[in-house]
């Protein structure tokens, strides 16, 4: 199978009442873990491309490894990119073949980031490629602000309905209280907001920082109109764990495919793990797409 447009997979979300996960890559053996696992579980994928990837594995490596894990995939698989920062990168991944786009705009003012969004979409559908766009500051963990200042840069839900309806886009990304990274305590997510914001809004909704939640809370947000979630440290954490014990029960070990191999199982236990919680799990029908 081709790679599928992440918005293909989200309509049928939609209609089922389940997320499909999006899960960063950075290497060939997360590519693989991704597929693996969507495999598993019979479950349509989004792999996705976040900054630091690129910087990393580079767009073209990234794209020719995602649409050869689609071809030979027995599940519909999307290739995304995150948290995309500007037009041109837009266009460099549609030209390399990405079959959806995020378009970041939101630490821009409103007006702006409504234009920037209405401008990839434009080359966008053209092309087929999906759009995903983030309105509200979701930010790290890191970032060094209290849960009051965290909570102004929440997604408002009149604006939200203000820029879907000015932009057509096909996704959107929500601050409701996530954040990208490790969390240091509990996070609480503000299910009235996005109560509020569903029912402004008819399009699926995005929930960005999803590692670390418990899985109650991203039920509910699913229960609640999420149709994405996003998962990159979840990843990261299992994949390096695994390596770092198979160096420590073997220091002398210097076959890097002994190290990757465990990693790679590592990660794609946890994805299916996540599968599973987003009720994604035997949603891979043939046919559907
Ligand atoms: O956008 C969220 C990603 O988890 C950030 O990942 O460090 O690879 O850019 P990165
Ligand atoms: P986490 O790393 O917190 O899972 O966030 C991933 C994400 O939102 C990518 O856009
Ligand atoms: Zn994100």
């Amino acid at each position: 199978m081709s790679l599928v447009p992440v918005n293909e997979l989200l309509k049928l979300a939609e209609a089922g009442g389940y997320a499909v996960g999006a899960f960063n890559c950075n290497n060939m053996e997360i590519v693989q873990a991704i597929i693996a696992a969507a495999e598993a579980e019979n479950a349509p994928v989004i792999m996705q491309a976040s900054q630091g990837a690129i910087k990393y594995a580079g767009v073209d490596y990234i794209a020719v490894m995602a649409k050869l894990a689609a071809e030979q995939a027995n599940v519909p698989v999307a290739l995304h990119l995150d948290h995309g920062t500007s037009f041109e990168q837009v266009v460099r991944c549609i030209r390399a073949g990405f079959s959806s786009v995020m378009i970041d705009g939101s630490k821009l003012p409103l007006a702006e980031n409504i234009a920037l969004t209405r401008r990839v979409i434009d080359v966008a559908r053209a092309v087929g490629v999906s759009v995903e766009a983030e309105l509200g500051k979701i930010g790290g963990t890191e970032d060094d602000v209290t849960v009051s200042e965290r909570e102004a840069l929440f997604t408002d839900p009149a604006e939200a309905g203000v820029f879907v309806s000015e932009t057509g886009v096909d996704a959107l990304a929500v601050a409701v209280g996530t954040a990208h990274g490790r969390y240091k305590g509990t996070p609480e997510l503000d299910f009235p907001r996005l109560e509020k914001i569903k029912s402004i809004v008819k399009i699926p909704i995005v929930l960005h920082g999803s590692s670390g939640l418990p899985d109650e809370a991203v039920r509910e947000a699913i229960r609640l109109g999420v149709r994405k979630v996003n998962i990159d440290t979840d990843i990261r954490e299992k994949f390096t764990a695994a390596a770092r014990k198979v160096l420590e029960s073997n220091p002398r070990e210097i076959d890097p495919r002994k190290v990757l191999a465990s990693a790679r199982d590592a990660a794609t236990e946890v994805i299916r793990e996540k599968i599973r919680i987003f009720g994604c799990a035997n949603k891979a029908k043939k046919g559907d797409i």
